[in-house]
């Protein structure tokens, strides 16, 4: 039995969570930062840390309080050292870290995408290893093949834009309101997906991603668009441009997927990350034929968390790889990574 605090700092979102045997989630707090950058339409890294600093203190204590844990019967302290924005990990290590000397509790650097992958493992019914663990997130678009969470290998990987990165690019140009992609999601439901047809970039091409070609596309026809409607484009058309876009993109996601799983043998795809979030994105996957399983986190699982990098610090601590009180943060760090021997 082992009990972990997780904290999670690295972009927008401050997180803590407290979870049992890398499975069990006690409590998961996150405290949003929406408010804060939506006047900006995007994610502003000074704002972000500062914002850090107010609330890393309330979040922690209220994810202990919501689990009715005290500090003494935690086994171990999970934070992310990377990747992600320099100032905004900051906030959440130094807390991790000023946490551990008071305590003496082991801390455990976890890599974020590593922690993406293993939120397909909390709950009731964690997925069982090994499968094929697909990253989908506003910084993240790579596929992995995850023999087990310490034995993880990148298939392949975008070359520009993040997916969504994409959808919140798309949705912004549309003067749709932040966060753009969830509002793409909504809106998408309303229109046709075969109204414009944009490129899938990179279709059938091996596990490499490109979304930005696909981003151009959709902006280059939403002024087209704009000077035949006006400015904003009526809803009707917004909707057409966003089902459009995103079917494209999906198409893309689905290709991809679907061809990891041949050419690593998996029958298990874990879909992760802020867009698996995404309506339609669980509606296609979902419809991979038998034996093929999918899993998809619980959406409150799939955006940013500290469950996920609890899930990680546990088979950490349980490896014996904690870290130092030097540990750095790191912007960007390879997986697989070795934050634990840093
Ligand atoms: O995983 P995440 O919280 O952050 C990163 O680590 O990057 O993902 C956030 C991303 C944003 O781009 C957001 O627009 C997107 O996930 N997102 C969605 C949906 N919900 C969140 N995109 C499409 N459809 C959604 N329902
Ligand atoms: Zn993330």
């Amino acid at each position: 039995m082992s009990l972990i605090l997780g904290i999670e700092s690295s972009c927008d979102d401050l997180a803590a969570a407290l979870v049992r045997d890398g499975t069990q989630v006690l409590a998961s707090v996150v405290q949003n930062q929406d408010d804060v950058h939506a006047p900006f339409g995007g994610v502003v890294p000074e704002l972000a840390s500062r914002d850090h600093v107010r609330h890393v203190y309330g979040t922690v204590e209220r994810c202990l309080r919501e689990a009715g844990v005290s500090m003494d019967a935690v086994d171990g302290i999970g934070v992310t050292g990377g990747p992600g924005l320099i100032g905004s990990l900051l906030v959440g290590l130094c807390f991790a870290k000023a946490l551990s000397y008071q305590t003496g509790k082991p801390l455990l650097g976890v890599h974020h995408i590593e922690g993406h992958l293993a939120s397909a493992r909390l709950g009731d019914e964690p997925l069982d290893l090994p499968y094929v663990g697909f990253v989908v997130s506003g910084g993240h678009t790579a596929l992995y093949h995850v023999e087990t969470l310490s034995r993880i290998e990148l298939l392949g990987q975008t070359r520009d834009d993040a997916a969504g990165e994409a959808f919140d690019k798309i949705a912004k140009r549309m003067g749709l309101p932040y966060p753009g992609g969830r509002e793409i999601d909504l809106l998408a439901r309303e229109g046709r997906g075969d109204a414009f047809d944009f490129p899938r970039p990179m279709l059938r091409q091996g596990f490499e991603f490109s979304f930005s070609g696909l981003k151009t596309a959709v902006a280059l026809e939403v002024a087209r668009q704009e000077r035949e409607h006006g400015t904003p484009l009526p809803r009707a058309v917004q909707a057409d441009v966003a089902a459009s876009f995103q079917e494209a993109a999906i198409d893309v996601l689905f290709d991809k997927a679907r061809r990891a799983l041949a050419a690593t043998g998996q029958r298990r795809l874990a879909v992760v990350g802020g867009l698996a979030a995404n309506s339609r994105l669980r509606e296609r996957m979902a419809g991979l034929p038998p034996p093929v399983e999918v899993r998809f986190p619980p959406v409150a699982l799939c955006t940013d968390n500290a469950a996920m990098i609890a899930a990680v610090a546990d088979r950490m601590l349980a490896d014996g790889q904690t870290a130092s009180l030097d540990l750095e943060a790191f912007s960007r760090v390879p997986l697989p990574s070795t934050l634990a021997e840093r």
